[in-house]
């Protein structure tokens, strides 16, 4: 059963998706320009669809009836998200589906942004979602009439260790080979470095007085974090821009790169607390990493468990910055910086407010 639901009035352009020349999409007006959001309820999709639709575009949703973490938002909490925007119900994980919901839509399709990710990071749904998924959407966006595609990637996929780095990487090869093949057709790949909401973890116990725990030094890795708004923006730049056209784009947030020990020292500071840190040798991580690949061999079924423990040391001991091949470092002067919001206002801020709104995924590591 296909349910698609147009939040908004009319759909902005009704022609077929045969009848209009791929590439003349970045010349028309944007509210004659259609472009398909996937993974529209997350954490920057959302953004993304609220950026978009501030600027003009006729933007076209694609949600689950219940979206958000474990499925929390009802269908009238996600259509609430998406004001502004046309919410098409849809499964992104059902290609027949996928096609038959865009098809009754009866518009085409300009440009496709997706934002989809796997909720959890698990193994499975990794390739589910970051590959198949998102590979989908490229071909029912291309069936439509789809001559650009904004991929939201991230920068670690540069040393990819992780099953989700890995999916991600397969589809940014065929996105890339797709343009090489036709020259109509166009990609930008987004591959940011951390947000904000994955640097937020301890803000609450740094609040209640407790250490700010890091691993070595607190030096091993650093990130030069982006906020939702700006990222969100810089996709939405991604859209109409030439510049940005057959480019990976790396792309960090306003400021120096920060190390963990920076981000503690700034949270105490602006919590008005005395600095308490606990110092974790990293090779904990990989004992106990080490521990869950082996029993992994007996009980397959702890898969997930060994994954999440990789992205936990991951994330603990490598920078969300360029990487250098040639000097095998990673580089905080050549990553890009974009917009302006800064992780001490956003710290400012969930020390006032609370962490609404920065909610982790569901394995709750990264
Ligand atoms: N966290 C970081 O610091 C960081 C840094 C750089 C790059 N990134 C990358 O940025 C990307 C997006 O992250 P995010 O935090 O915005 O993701 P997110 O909040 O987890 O959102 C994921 C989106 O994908 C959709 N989705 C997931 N599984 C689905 C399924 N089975 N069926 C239909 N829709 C599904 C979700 O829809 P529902 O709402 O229906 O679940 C949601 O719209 C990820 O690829 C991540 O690797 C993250």
């Amino acid at each position: 059963m296909v349910s698609i639901s147009i939040h908004q009035p009319v759909p902005a352009s009704a022609a077929p998706a045969i009848e209009s020349p791929k590439s003349s999409f970045r010349s028309k007006n944007p509210k004659d320009i259609n472009i398909l959001v996937e993974g529209s309820t997350g954490y920057i999709g959302n953004f993304v669809v609220k950026e978009l639709v501030r600027r003009g575009f006729n933007v076209i949703a694609v949600v689950r009836e219940r979206s958000g973490i474990k499925g929390k938002n009802s269908k009238d909490e996600t259509l609430g998200m998406l004001s502004g925007a046309n919410a098409c119900f849809s499964d992104v994980t059902k290609f027949e589906f996928l096609e038959e919901s865009i098809e009754n839509l009866g518009i085409s399709i300009d440009v496709v942004v997706s934002c989809l990710a796997s909720r959890s990071g698990g193994v499975k749904d990794s390739w589910l979602i970051d590959y198949e998924a998102t590979k989908d959407s490229l071909v029912v966006g291309r069936k439509f009439g789809a001559a650009h595609f904004v991929l939201l990637s991230a920068i670690c996929v540069q040393k990819p260790l992780l099953v989700f780095q890995r999916a991600k990487l397969k589809f940014e090869a065929e996105l890339i080979n797709e343009a090489e093949k036709d020259e109509d057709f166009s990609y930008s790949i987004v591959r940011p470095t951390a947000f904000f909401k994955s640097l937020a973890g301890q803000v609450e116990l740094v609040k209640d007085g407790k250490p700010y725990v890091m691993f070595g030094d607190g030096r091993l890795c650093a990130c030069k974090p982006i906020s939702e708004p700006d990222l969100a923006s810089f996709i939405a730049d991604c859209v109409l821009s030439e510049e940005l056209v057959n480019k990976v784009l790396p792309i960090g947030g306003p400021g120096k790169a920060v190390t963990p020990l920076e981000q503690g020292e700034m949270l105490f500071r602006l919590a008005g607390k005395e600095p308490k840190f606990l110092k974790v040798p990293i090779q904990i991580m990989d004992y106990a990493i080490g521990v869950l690949d082996f029993l992994v061999k007996i009980f397959p079924s702890l898969e997930d468990a060994a994954e999440f423990g990789k992205i936990g040391r991951y994330y603990a001991a490598e920078s969300m910055l360029i990487w250098d091949p040639e000097t095998g470092k990673y580089d905080a002067d050549s990553t890009p910086s974009y917009g302006n919001d800064t992780l001490e206002g956003f710290f400012k801020r969930v020390l006032e407010q609370g962490m609404a709104g920065q909610e982790l995924g569901e394995q709750t590591i990264f």
